[in-house]
């Protein structure tokens, strides 16, 4: 099964261009209040990451979320389009002082901490303005979840996070440092992940790090698990919305939270991945030795994961209806990895048709690049096509 596209406005749009399904987004977002609300203690952030677009966050703000960001930028565009600075979370190994400034100075509910040195100048920089900025520490779980080697994020090796063993450690240091409130601890074990059992996995790890602290009379405010929530690539008609009510029942059931801690999400591609498709013309249609190719003109610059991770996207021809043969996806750029698919099945194919390349909303338009000279691609809503 196709899905659905307003083709007829297409035919007056320059492409490439990313089309968002803001019917589908909203159902999401109405999906997530309702299962998350199911918990009174549960607090939703949108992991801004994932997509910045401002029609998209204008729709997601109106939820009430928390925004996760990694970036004084990402800070400034939430707060631009209206998010509550008291809800953002500042996450990532490199914060410059001019971000940690930034932050301090709107008061942001939190930094999630990923080093001693971090944390050093954060106090610094919070006692020249007499400020406190509350801190959480994103501890590494060192549990791996089954996702691509590129974005899993919580085991020893990877650059993110404290030790388990430095925990304590750290945890000592600031509760010496007078601009410093320790209020939560965070984590994160990666992305697209798709097994229940690896949240499970991060959940026992955070229920044994929560005894330790209490043998030590220590409980946080806020517990934070990140995002990692994956989109069924493959079926993005039959899957358009994840299984929200497993994601946070497993939580609610396998986290022992102690009362009046409050468990925070960062959510990125659950949330906006499957709303968007990456809308392509096919400029030529070649015959290669013993393949046919459907040269397109989106390139790797508008979509890069399936060059960067070798991610799977489904392709469809959406303006032909004639038996399918198999083709090689490609753009114009001048790389081979500029490839969105290899030996895809598409209706037949011409010059001209559009070419769709689905569960493209997260991580799509945000990680696109001038490459070759290349303008950034535009964006429409179905709201603006109707
Ligand atoms: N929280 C933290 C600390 C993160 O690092 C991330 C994603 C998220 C939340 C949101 O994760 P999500 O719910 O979207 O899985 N560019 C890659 C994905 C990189 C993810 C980076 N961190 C991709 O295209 O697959």
């Amino acid at each position: 099964m196709k899905g659905t596209f307003p083709i007829n406005k297409f035919k007056d749009i320059d492409t490439p261009f990313y089309y968002y399904n803001t019917d589908l987004l909203r159902d999401t977002l109405n999906v997530i209040r309702k299962e998350s609300g199911k918990y009174n203690n549960f607090c939703i952030h949108y992991a801004i990451k994932a997509n910045a677009n401002t029609k998209l966050l204008s729709i997601i703000r109106e939820n009430d979320f928390g925004v996760d960001c990694v970036s004084g930028w990402e800070i400034e565009t939430a707060m631009k389009v209206g998010f509550s600075a008291n809800k953002i979370v500042f996450a990532g190994v490199g914060k410059t002082d001019k971000e940690i400034n930034f932050a301090l100075d709107h008061d942001i509910f939190c930094f999630n901490v990923e080093s001693v040195p971090e944390l050093e100048v954060i106090n610094q920089l919070a006692a020249r303005k007499s400020k406190i900025a509350r801190v959480a520490f994103r501890i590494n779980p060192d549990v791996g979840a089954h996702t691509h080697a590129n974005i899993t994020t919580g085991l020893a090796e990877n650059k993110f996070g404290i030790s388990m063993q430095d925990m304590n450690k750290v945890i000592d240091l600031s509760l010496e440092m007078n601009n410093i409130k320790f209020v939560g601890l965070h984590f994160h074990i990666g992305s697209q992940i798709m097994d229940m059992g690896d949240f499970i996995a991060l959940c026992n790890r955070i229920n044994e790090l929560q005894e330790r602290l209490y043998a030590r009379h220590i409980i946080v405010e806020h517990i934070n698990v990140g995002g990692g929530l994956g989109i069924d690539y493959m079926h993005p008609n039959r899957c358009p919305i994840p299984d929200f009510t497993e994601y946070f029942a497993t939580y609610h059931k396998h986290l022992k939270l102690r009362p009046q801690q409050t468990l925070h999400f960062e959510l990125g591609r659950s949330v906006v991945g499957q709303c968007g498709s990456l809308i392509s013309r096919v400029i030529y249609v070649k015959q290669g030795t013993n393949k046919q190719f459907a040269i397109v003109d989106a390139g790797m610059t508008d979509l890069i994961r399936p060059a960067l991770y070798q991610a799977y996207h489904k392709i469809e021809n959406i303006s032909s209806d004639e038996p399918a043969e198999t083709y090689d996806v490609v753009g114009p750029i001048c790389e081979s990895s500029d490839v969105f698919g290899k030996a895809i099945d598409l209706n037949r194919t011409h010059r001209g048709d559009f070419i769709a390349i689905r569960s493209a909303g997260a991580y799509g338009e945000i990680m696109a690049s001038q490459y070759n000279c290349r303008p950034l691609p535009q964006s429409y809503t179905s709201d603006e096509l109707r």
